[in-house]
């Protein structure tokens, strides 16, 4: 009886030491295309802050141009496009073709890298 309430007690103990994050974020962590975030939009973006690039969570579904606070572009925010799977790949093959004036010149050029980041925004997104 002592036994199994010391137990009881040290499993309470270690369930405090678990972090606890929301479910979405945490199998978006998982996906194969939070490492190519990292690795290749990290330098300029981040999910929840502003940095040299806008924030991007729930930039999927969102309107070009609108994380509160950030100083876009004129053209990208006069752009009118919504952020959506397609065009999201045409972004990352060209920014400055899609929108000409736009502040963002990085490229990837391979379409299963550009899919698995889509992917990772999406799910960042809670879409
Ligand atoms: C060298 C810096 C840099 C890198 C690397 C970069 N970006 Fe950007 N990104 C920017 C800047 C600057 C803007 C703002 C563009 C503007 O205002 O015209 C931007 C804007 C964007 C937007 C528009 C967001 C909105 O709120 O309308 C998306 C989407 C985006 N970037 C995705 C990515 C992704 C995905 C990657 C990685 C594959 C990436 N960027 C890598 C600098 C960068």
């Amino acid at each position: 009886m002592i036994a199994l309430r010391a137990l009881t007690f040290a499993l309470a103990g270690l369930g405090g030491l678990v972090p606890t994050h929301p479910a979405l974020a945490q199998s978006a962590d998982t996906l194969p295309g939070a490492k190519l975030y990292q690795a290749k939009c990290g330098t300029c973006h981040s999910l929840d802050a502003n940095r040299i690039g806008p924030a991007h969570r729930g930039v999927f579904g969102r309107a070009a141009g609108s994380a509160a606070g950030y100083s876009y572009s004129p053209m990208l925010k006069a752009s009118g496009i919504v952020w959506n799977a397609a065009s999201l790949d045409q972004w990352l093959q060209g920014p400055q073709k899609m929108v000409k004036g736009s502040k963002m010149y990085f490229v990837v050029p391979g379409a299963s890298d550009r899919a698995a980041i889509i992917t990772y925004l999406k799910a960042t997104s809670g879409k």
